[in-house]
């Protein structure tokens, strides 16, 4: 049975710089950031404890965030999920009847695995399932990305 084990991240889409100036000025430093060209979305990671904002910054007008901010603003974008056996979990979630937006895991930032689960599934929230370090490797949609 596959395990969530902690919140990985919390994604804010944001519209501009002046959202991680916000967030340094409240004391919470940036560790990096990372252009997601096939996203259309600039990542910053700021650690708090042992979670992470991550702040998706749109780089043109097309992309998910972009729409996202054109139809609700900033805000909360999604929520994060570390898992221990993310294949395994996409295989119980299947069997349970779950919308899922990647039925196969997807590569994301740090060699990490991830997919999402559908907001319509999840009462309205977002979720990304992410394995760090996987040792499987990717298979459908390997040369994409997502955050
Ligand atoms: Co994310």
């Amino acid at each position: 049975m596959a395990r969530i084990l902690s919140i990985d991240h919390i994604g804010l889409a944001v519209a501009d710089g002046a959202a991680a100036a916000f967030w340094q000025a409240l004391g919470l430093p940036c560790a990096g950031n990372e252009a997601v060209e096939s996203e259309a979305v600039s990542v910053a990671f700021f650690p708090v404890g042992a979670t992470r904002l991550e702040l998706l910054e749109p780089l043109g007008v097309e992309g998910a965030v972009q729409k996202f901010l054109a139809n609700r603003g900033e805000g909360v974008h999604h929520l994060c999920f570390a898992v221990d056996d993310l294949r395994g979990l996409l295989a119980q979630l299947t069997a349970a009847g779950v919308e899922l937006v990647n039925a196969e895991p997807r590569p994301g930032a740090e060699g990490s695995l991830v997919a999402f689960i559908h907001p319509r599934a999840a009462h309205g929230v977002l979720v990304e399932l992410r394995q760090h370090g996987s040792p499987h490797e990717p298979t459908a949609g390997s040369d994409e990305r997502i955050f």
